[in-house]
């Protein structure tokens, strides 16, 4: 049983919680404008499946011609885990097909994006550049890393005071390992959200650390 850490009596509640979890889907038609966006009211984003292709010929047909659409057996390999590596563990997450695709499943084909998801009931936290924060779980328990980000994708987090050319890049949310792998299966852990640590994905730009975590029995 997963549950997420909150202080005593409140930590059963959580865990029941989890059974309730329901899955939410969203699809985006291909176009150079067009956004998936996916989010969470509370926890964080879990991918389950993803298509990117075509295998519905109704959804994203409109104005469509037929031969566009005829071919419904279309799916790029392995799109589930394009998007995992962009928005699991995060509270929202946007991207445009163009950006999830690796070579073009069936051309001529008119394609959409879709994607079902839950969210899952981790902690988020979320740590400037510079700062530090140990994460940590109930006695007995360990902790779960869901997704770690580090670097800018809005304009207003860790924003007070910084020049606005600190914050004007927020194409730069880079994946990031090492929060896993110190924190992975222990009670606590210390976290830096610096450029030492993760290296530097947007010179100039004040950056900072997602985390999605939680804290589970250990198996
Ligand atoms: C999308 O962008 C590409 C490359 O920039 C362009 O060739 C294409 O015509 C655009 N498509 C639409 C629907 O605007
Ligand atoms: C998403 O869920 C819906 C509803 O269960 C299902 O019809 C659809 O095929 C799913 N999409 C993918 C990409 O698995």
């Amino acid at each position: 049983m997963t549950c997420f850490r909150t202080s005593g009596a409140l930590v059963l509640a959580a865990c029941l919680f989890v059974t309730k979890v329901s899955t939410e889907s969203v699809i985006t038609c291909e176009d150079n404008n067009s956004v998936l966006r996916m989010s969470c009211d509370s926890g964080v984003i879990s991918l389950r499946t993803a298509l990117y292709g075509r295998e519905d010929a109704q959804i994203c047909s409109v104005g469509r011609p037929p031969q566009q659409l005829a071919n419904t057996n279309c799916a790029q390999q392995d799109t589930v885990n394009i998007l995992r590596k962009n928005c699991e563990g995060k509270r929202w997450c946007e991207l445009n097909p163009a950006s999830v695709r690796v070579s073009d499943p069936c051309p001529g084909t008119y394609k959409y994006l879709e994607a079902n998801y839950t969210c899952f009931p981790a902690l988020h936290v979320v740590l400037c550049e510079h700062s530090m924060t140990r994460l940590y779980c109930d006695v007995g328990q360990v902790i779960m890393v869901y997704g770690a980000y580090y670097g800018r994708r809005d304009h207003t987090t860790c924003s007070d005071r910084r020049p606005k050319p600190q914050l004007e890049n927020v194409e730069c949310s880079n994946p990031v390992s090492k929060v896993e792998e110190s924190c992975k299966g222990k009670n606590q852990c210390l976290i830096h959200a610096s450029n030492t640590v993760f290296g530097d994905p947007c010179v100039g730009t004040f950056k900072y650390l997602e985390v999605a975590y939680a804290c589970q029995y250990p198996v």
